[in-house]
């Protein structure tokens, strides 16, 4: 099966692709029947390009831009990559929790700035990451995963999701109760028609001064310009590692103290990321071999 890739991910697994052709989608153009296969990272599919497409295998776990419904209505198959960034993400998440809560960029950009002569620390105090309220947007598999950290951190978790599920994890909350409560909160929803937006002007003046929203999910599911304006004004912190039209980031926060950012570095781990190629091989074998996919996405 040729398989056209938009990029070369890491790990030997993608060497066992035997017809594989590395090409950006900038630079398909041209009508390619021999292609059956493609990956992609999370972006939309050209299926007019692709007369004979099979399958679609994305690297990574949230599809939101692959186009699911047109790929589905054509019958080509789309896959994703569950489960396996799970660590790496709620580790991220978990970095910019605390380095947010505890200044550890402003004070690593203090000293950088040979500023350090007197103490810092008297006159800007922290607030304790340990014991504080934690609220988690969405207990899924990246939120579950956050949870269980934050048990070392003595942290009393809350959560929300669509559905209240029976755990111990947390305890539940509507998501207005959950922000009004939390001095901490995390964003563990995937993008979809239902989650853009969530986090809108409304909602984040729910959230008590000094509170620090992390986001390690996509920039969608906040209104990003309240955002900036609530960053701005320096009522609560931030610690964003996604952003609506990446890689652009809005450029008033790049002079912001109270916002810690970071490049989309989620999955960005060895492992994680070695573990997705594994996975997007091991969904195009199957296809190829005629079995079902490992990780299929459907709709809805
Ligand atoms: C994902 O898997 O959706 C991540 O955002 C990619 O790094």
């Amino acid at each position: 099966m040729r398989v056209l890739a938009t990029r070369r991910s890491p790990g030997a697994a993608f060497d066992e692709l035997d017809d594989v052709e590395v090409l950006p989608l900038a630079e398909l153009r041209e009508s390619r029947p021999d292609v059956e296969g493609l990956v992609v990272a999370n972006e939309p599919v050209p299926l007019g390009l692709l007369p004979n497409l099979r399958v679609v295998a994305n690297y990574g776990v949230g599809y939101d831009r692959v186009g699911l419904e047109a790929c589905l209505e054509r019958g080509v198959v789309v896959t994703n990559t569950p489960g396996v960034l799970d660590a790496a993400t709620a580790d991220l998440a978990f970095a910019l929790l605390l380095a947010t809560r505890r200044q550890v960029v402003e004070g690593d950009r203090f000293v950088r700035a040979g500023a350090w002569r007197g103490s810092w620390a008297d006159s800007r105090t922290a607030e304790e990451v340990t014991g504080s309220t934690l609220g988690i947007v969405g207990l899924g598999r990246i939120g579950s995963a956050v949870a269980r950290r934050a048990r070392g951190f003595d942290l009393r978790v809350l959560y929300t999701q669509r559905t209240r599920v029976d755990t111990d994890l947390g305890e539940y909350r509507e998501l207005d109760a959950l922000l009004a409560e939390a001095d901490l909160v995390t964003l563990h929803v995937p993008l979809t028609p239902e989650t853009r937006g969530l986090i809108d002007a409304r909602r984040l003046g729910l959230l008590r001064d000094g509170v620090c929203l992390v986001n390690t999910a996509r920039g969608e599911i906040v209104d990003q310009e309240a955002l900036v304006r609530e960053l701005l004004s320096g009522r609560i912190r931030a610690g964003l590692d996604v952003f609506v039209g990446e890689p652009h980031v809005p450029p008033e926060l790049f002079g912001v103290e109270n916002v810690v950012l970071t490049p989309h570095l989620g999955s960005a781990t060895r492992q994680a990321r070695e573990a997705m190629t594994r996975l997007v091989v091991d969904n195009l074998l199957a296809v190829e071999r005629g079995e079902p996919p490992l990780t299929p996405v459907s709709a809805g």
